[in-house]
């Protein structure tokens, strides 16, 4: 009896706690659900709004096209998105002007120069290369692909003439004076550094001719070290003030050593003497151009020479002084046509000086009208004391060149004249660091401007 009391008892419990193990059960998959349900609900209600924030965008990015945002419907017109898309645009486009800025400031637009492979291309050195004649031979050897070098110490040279190479790779402008050794490796040397207009040689007499003595043994022997070419600017200065017309390469000179011109005269002969004595000597390959009045854009404006006097008092409508009686003579190259002679010259044999000018003679009172001319204003010529030691003819014989380079001038007093006026005009006219100079390919547009002058017809000799 009392073990069927036990196993009721038993039972009651057992079923008891079966029918509390399954309301619980129940209890947590229902609650289980609801939680899933909110969890499903709370990621579609997230959708949803996206859905329609992006909706939204879209409606916005429509109306603006439309006609802006006044036509938003409703909410999309709230203040907050488009302050929000205004302000990214604005953000935008002062980044884009930013980088616009930086392109601007730092990539260089050069002159598009001819490409040379390692054989070809030559590292070529130009002493005085940041001057008149220096920096238009720049010009032409960076055109032909080569690597150049410049040095210069700036007494006379500008940085402006050869500004529109700085930063290419073929390109290096070196700020040294030729007194003091350079040590660099080159092919070949164009030695131009010197003072070239009478007030600037003059104005520091034994620096012209330490500058054309101990600069050149530097630049004789630096081309002995690396086994370089070199060429010589030399002058027509060397003939003095002449004694035989026109001068022809053998003529020695009349000049006076110890006159106001000397330093420069002298200077440049030694500079001769010293170009042999390194060629017999030490096998040095030299070549020796003597350069006749030459003129063009990039001359000095106020270098006090018979050019750019004339032409400066014309453009101010001044009257135009001639020192003496008018009737010494020049005869006047144009710049192109000295470059095109003095890198014929270096790839020539001929080792001996050869005259580089153009031999059409004009007396100095008849250039000057030609000049006021051009121009085009009224000024009148006025008489003035002659200068010390001036030569009174000056014509060079440019057999040599002819013969062995092959060279003759080819621009016209007119074509050259009318070039060099355009720039004196425009110089006159600068008013702004950022009046820059303009980069003109060699020998260009000469061709182009005055295509019925081309080749002068009138050079003689
Ligand atoms: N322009 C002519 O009519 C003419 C005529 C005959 C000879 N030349 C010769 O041609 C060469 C160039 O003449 P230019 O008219 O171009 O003259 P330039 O004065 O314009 O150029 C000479 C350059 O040499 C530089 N220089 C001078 N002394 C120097 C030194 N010690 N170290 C480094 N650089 C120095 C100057 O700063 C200048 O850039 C000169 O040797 C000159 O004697 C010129």
């Amino acid at each position: 009896m009392f073990r069927i009391y036990n196993g009721v008892k038993w039972m009651k419990i057992i079923i008891c706690s079966a029918f509390c193990a399954t309301i619980a059960l129940c209890v947590y998959h229902n609650w289980v659900h609801a939680r899933e349900v909110d969890m499903l609900e709370d990621s579609a209600l997230k959708v949803h709004r996206k859905s329609r924030h992006y909706r939204d965008e879209l409606s916005y990015q429509e109306s603006i096209t439309d006609g802006g945002p006044e036509n938003l419907p409703g909410k999309m017109k709230t203040d907050e998105n488009i302050l929000d898309l205004e302000e990214a645009k604005k953000k935008i486009r002062e980044l884009e002007m930013r980088i616009k800025q930086l392109e601007g400031s730092t990539t260089r637009r050069f002159p598009d120069v001819k490409f040379l492979n390692y054989r070809t291309r030559k590292r070529i050195l130009i002493t005085g290369g940041a001057g008149f004649v220096g920096s238009h031979l720049v010009d032409q050897l960076m055109m032909e692909g080569h690597e150049v070098i410049v040095v210069d110490n700036f007494f006379t040279g500008r940085k402006r003439n050869v500004e529109h190479w700085i930063g290419h790779e073929n390109f290096e402008l070196i700020h040294h004076d030729i007194v003091n050794p350079l040590f660099i490796e080159v092919d070949e040397i164009y030695h131009l550094a010197s003072p070239a207009s009478p007030q600037h040689y003059m104005f520091n007499p034994v620096k012209t001719i330490k500058t054309n003595t101990v600069g050149t043994i530097n630049m004789l022997g630096l081309a002995k070290r690396v086994g370089a070419r070199v060429l010589i600017a030399s002058t027509s200065e060397v003939y003095g003030d002449p004694e035989v017309h026109p001068q022809p390469e053998t003529y020695w000179g009349h000049v006076n050593p110890i006159g106001p011109r000397a330093c420069y005269d002298e200077g440049k002969r030694v500079s001769e003497s010293l170009s042999y004595a390194y060629a017999k000597q030490e096998k040095v390959q030299v070549r020796v151009a003597r350069i006749f009045n030459t003129y063009g854009p990039r001359m000095h404006m106020n270098d006090g020479r018979v050019v750019s006097n004339f032409i400066l008092q014309a453009l101010r409508n001044e009257p135009i002084t001639i020192y003496g009686h008018g009737e010494q003579t020049r005869s006047f190259q144009y710049v192109s046509d000295l470059v095109e002679g003095l890198v014929s010259l270096m790839a020539s044999n001929y080792s001996m000086p050869v005259n580089l000018g153009n031999p059409v003679e004009y007396a100095i009172k008849d250039f000057a009208i030609k000049i006021r001319d051009l121009v085009g204003g009224n000024s009148h010529l006025i008489y003035s004391d002659a200068v010390e030691d001036d030569p009174q003819r000056r014509r060079p014989n440019i057999t040599v060149a002819r013969k062995q380079l092959n060279w003759q001038p080819k621009v016209s007093l007119q074509q050259g004249l009318k070039r060099t006026i355009d720039f004196f005009h425009k110089e006159l006219l600068r008013s702004s660091h950022s009046n820059r100079n303009m980069f003109q390919p060699p020998e260009m547009s000469l061709d182009n401007a005055f295509p019925s002058e081309k080749v002068s017809k009138t050079v003689a000799n």
